[in-house]
């Protein structure tokens, strides 16, 4: 499964989505790579300070280039997930999308954020399925109400798991996540929809 956790606003939860995910894969027994796709190379910084604090990732984070990107997952094994951490503008961030059989577009439970949400998935839908993710959500609050209402009224896809904000996940920069929370509700959900996609291949 090629993923790309993509959004053209900044700060709302790629990276950390991009890492999460990963090692919820292998907690499960899998395997992923991480490609950091976005010039602030947080997924990297984040690989990077977790080795230096003497505990690795579960998995690999690769710089990525527009190269990189159009050959993803060539000379690995089919299992493995190809994560791609994507930049919020130009040439990579197409090249991630293509690159991709699945675009996760993470979202901030605020009706504003929404906005950018729809720009990207109008964007991604034009070549490949893509759902919304809702991420550090507030679920008592009124905003957090009016983008699930928002989302059900337009029909836009999204995944059943919310995110919720948590104070763990927000330091868990730099440290490899030892829970995982709901982002292994995630995966449940994107396992399904990777098979979805493989016998859809399989029967063209
Ligand atoms: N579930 C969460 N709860 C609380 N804070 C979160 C959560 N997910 C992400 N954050 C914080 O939100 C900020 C932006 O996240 P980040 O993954 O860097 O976003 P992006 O890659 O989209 O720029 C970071 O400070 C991160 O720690
Ligand atoms: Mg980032």
């Amino acid at each position: 499964m090629k993923l790309a956790v993509a959004n053209i606003k900044g700060g709302v939860a790629k990276t950390t989505s991009s890492i999460y995910v990963a090692e919820a894969i292998v907690h499960r027994g899998g395997s992923a790579i991480v490609y950091d796709a976005d010039p602030q190379s947080s997924a990297s910084l984040w690989a990077d300070a977790a080795r230096d604090n003497g505990e690795e990732l579960g998995f690999e984070v690769r710089p990525a280039n527009l190269s990189t990107l159009s050959r993803l997952g060539r000379g690995e094994s089919p299992e493995a997930w190809q994560i791609v951490d994507a930049p919020p503008q130009g040439k990579l961030l197409q090249a991630a999308i293509e690159a991709s059989d699945f675009v996760l577009i993470p979202t901030s439970d605020s009706p504003m954020d929404l906005q950018q949400a729809w720009a990207m998935m109008d964007e991604a839908r034009a070549s490949r399925p893509a759902a919304v993710l809702v991420v550090r959500a507030e679920p008592h609050t009124t905003a957090y109400r009016q983008t699930i209402n928002a989302l059900a009224e337009a029909n836009t896809p999204r995944f059943d798991t919310i995110i919720p904000k948590r104070q763990a996940i927000k330091k868990a920069l730099g440290s490899r996540p030892h829970r995982l929370y709901e982002y292994r509700d995630l995966l449940t959900e994107l396992v399904a929809i990777a098979k979805d996609l493989s016998g859809g291949r399989a029967e063209r």
